[in-house]
């Protein structure tokens, strides 16, 4: 049976054109040393890319190596012809300065072979932090139809009848060695059993919360997102998935059917109850930006704050990744916010069905792990925009601030929400563990830790080093941490109470560029402020000298992203970028 696509298949423009045949003979020739003929190419059948995201370089999402030959084949089956093509190697923990910079340089190489090849539509292989953002911005600003294929979780990681969680157990190693309490070759044993198998972080860092992002966002079929790597399951939903978007090409079922403010408020809701990585702030921005959605900062809180946490996962709660599978995963935690109104049930999906539809009778049968919307683990559990003299924008997680926390610092009578504290200021990380154990700091219980130089043009790319760790002494003395405050960001699966993202950087003369040691900073988490309590002639005195110096581009990607990229705030994409949409509608010229 022969069908017709609701919109004509752009590779036919390469391989039928009726008006050049030499071009055609010229764009098929090559494609014969690959073993296609020229009657395959040219039977009208869609060209599916598989944009390919693992690779040596990229060890967390390397599993799509693998899994390639199960979409492949779903891909055939359904009618289609795979074409799988790299991406740039994007690994977060390894790549220095900081892999942030790569998630941009990644979307726009994307853009570039999604528009100039021959594909009608795309399956983004995701898994590591910013392979998931960078592939969904690159197919809304191509707008082909596109669907996300997560590589899945690791296995869960278990030391010594203790489950270890990739990355929140170097946070809380780091912590026992400054106290004393583990040696060096403990903490790498440690660290070595949190990564037991193929797959990405099995916390809900950013990684987890990317990827349960697309599926609530409606981009990948449904369960996708928490199937451990090395299940069968995820060989079968790589199957599947390679099976449903030749139909999605078919239908052309395009990113922008599907990206609305209302799928963007429900990821927001899911990041929150979810205890998400403060990462996907940014990295929704970035994505409602270049899907031409308005989002605003203030839809954190407007949003987001005041839901509870109901999934019991680290780094905010207690279990890892195969447990949130086997609990139901991103389906069972959408049916939690059905149940408290919070889902807009109507919001299209990949499946060309709607996202309440997919979820029906997704309830999850482990209360332990997926709390009921109504009797959360925690009340209120959401992100908190702060805004003041500082930044313009900053963002807290609140899921993860200890009770420890919370009744040192928010917890005084009459003044509940509301602490103050003394500015010791460090410009970069080296910075910070060159003087953080320097008793002439003075650091104490009163103290925040303050970080700038790490935003998107200081970094450069905005490296996740906000989450600081108190002195050594402090620790020992049992004071696991202190309030931090920077212009930079903090890995997802920290459990550390920050202020984070603050916008504009001190790079590009945010209040971080002024602010001194010894500053008392006033955090009023009632009225979500922020401010360093100095006077207006004071903050214009210190104004005149600049910002501190940042150091030097190293290579021409950093100077030309220092020159496009904005701010945190409204996602650090390429400003210039956001203007180019829907561009599968022009074909390129021969
Ligand atoms: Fe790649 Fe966590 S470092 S997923
Ligand atoms: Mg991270």
């Amino acid at each position: 049976m022969t069908r017709t696509p609701a919109r004509p298949f752009r590779s036919r423009d390469w391989f039928a054109d009726p008006a050049r045949s030499d071009m055609t003979a010229l764009y098929l020739e090559r494609f014969m040393n690959y073993g296609l003929t020229p009657e395959e190419l040219r039977s009208g059948r869609p060209i599916i890319g598989i944009a390919q995201t693992g690779n040596d370089l990229s060890p967390c999402n390397r599993i799509h190596v693998d899994l390639a030959r199960r979409t492949r084949e779903g891909i055939r089956d359904a009618g289609g012809i795979p074409m799988e093509f790299p991406t740039v190697p994007i690994f977060e923990n390894c790549r220095r300065p900081t892999a942030a910079l790569d998630r941009n340089l990644s979307y726009m190489a994307l853009v570039e072979t999604l528009y100039g090849y021959p594909i009608d539509a795309v399956v983004l292989t995701t898994g590591c932090d910013k392979t998931t953002p960078a592939g969904i911005m690159a197919a809304s600003t191509v707008d082909i139809p596109a669907i996300v294929l997560s590589g899945g979780p690791m296995l869960d990681g278990w030391h010594e009848g203790e489950l270890v969680g990739s990355g929140t157990v170097i946070w809380r190693s780091r912590r026992k060695l400054a106290a004393g309490e583990i040696t060096e070759d403990e903490f790498l044993d440690r660290a070595c059993d949190s990564a037991p198998s193929a797959g990405h972080c099995n916390t809900m860092g950013t990684a987890s919360t990317m990827n349960a992002v697309a599926e609530a966002l409606g981009l990948s079929l449904t369960g996708c997102a928490a199937i451990p790597a090395p299940y069968r399951e995820r060989g079968q939903m790589a199957y599947e998935t390679g099976r449903r978007i030749v139909e999605m090409a078919y239908e052309d079922l395009r990113p922008s059917k599907i990206l609305t403010r209302e799928s963007f408020l429900n990821a927001i809701r899911l990041i929150s109850v979810v205890g998400g990585s403060s990462n996907a702030q940014p990295h929704l921005m970035a994505m409602a930006q270049h899907a031409g959605v308005a989002l605003s900062p203030s839809d954190w809180t407007e949003h987001g704050y005041d839901l509870p946490l109901i999934l019991n996962m680290q780094p905010a709660g207690k279990y890892l990744g195969e447990r949130f599978h086997r609990a139901g995963g991103v389906p069972a935690v959408l049916w939690e916010l059905a149940q408290g109104g919070k889902l807009d049930i109507d919001c299209m999906t990949v499946t060309g069905r709607t996202i309440g539809d997919n979820i029906a009778g997704r309830e999850t049968k482990d209360r332990e792990m997926i709390r009921p919307f109504a009797d959360p683990m925690q009340e209120q559990a959401g992100f908190l925009a702060l805004t003041g003299n500082l930044f313009d924008f900053a963002i807290m997680k609140t899921s993860v601030i200890s009770a420890e926390f919370r009744q040192r610092y928010l917890s005084r009578p009459g003044e509940e929400g509301v602490f103050e504290a003394r500015a010791v200021v460090f410009d970069g990380s080296g910075d910070y563990h060159h003087r953080i154990n320097d008793p002439a700091l003075n650091i104490d219980e009163d103290c925040i830790l303050v970080m700038r130089g790490a935003g998107p043009i200081g970094w450069p790319g905005s490296a996740e080093v906000v989450n600081m760790q108190p002195p050594d002494a402090l620790i020992r003395r049992g004071v696991q941490w202190l309030p931090t405050l920077g212009d930079g960001r903090q890995s997802g699966t920290s459990d550390s109470p920050s202020i984070l993202n603050a916008s504009p950087e001190s790079a590009a003369g945010g209040g971080l560029s002024w602010i001194r040691d010894g500053d008392t900073v006033r955090i009023d988490l009632n009225a979500g402020t922020c401010n360093a309590l100095v006077s207006d002639e004071e903050i214009a005195r210190r104004k005149a000298e600049g910002p501190p110096p940042i150091i030097p581009s190293h290579t021409p990607w950093e100077e030309l992203y220092r020159e496009k990229v904005g701010q945190l705030a409204e996602g650090a994409v390429l400003e210039m970028a956001v203007k180019y949409r829907r561009v599968s509608e022009v074909t390129p010229r021969h």
